[in-house]
C-alpha cells in the first residue's frame, strides 16, 4: 500500500502524524514532507486512519 501525498493540499494540521509520526514525517514548519509514501506490511490501519485523518484530503490511499 502507499499513500499518495499532496503537498499542495496540506495546510499543516498535523493529524496524519499523530496518528502515526513514523509513517507521516513533518518539516520543521508542521507540513507533511513530498514525496508518496510506501506502507509496511502491518502498518496499513495505522497509515488508512492518519491518511483519513487529513482535513484537507491532501493523503490518499493507493491499495495497489
Ligand atoms: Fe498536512 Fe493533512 Fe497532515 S494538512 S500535516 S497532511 S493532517
Amino acid at each position: 500500500m502507499r499513500i499518495i501525498v499532496q503537498n499542495t493540499k496540506c495546510q499543516g494540521h498535523a493529524r496524519c502524524a499523530s496518528h502515526a509520526p513514523h509513517i507521516f514525517k513533518l518539516d520543521d514548519t508542521g507540513y507533511i514532507l513530498p514525496g508518496n509514501i510506501e506502507v509496511a506490511e502491518g502498518e496499513e490501519v495505522t497509515a488508512s486512519r492518519g491518511a483519513r485523518s487529513c482535513p484537507e484530503r491532501a493523503l490518499k490511499l493507493d491499495r495497489e
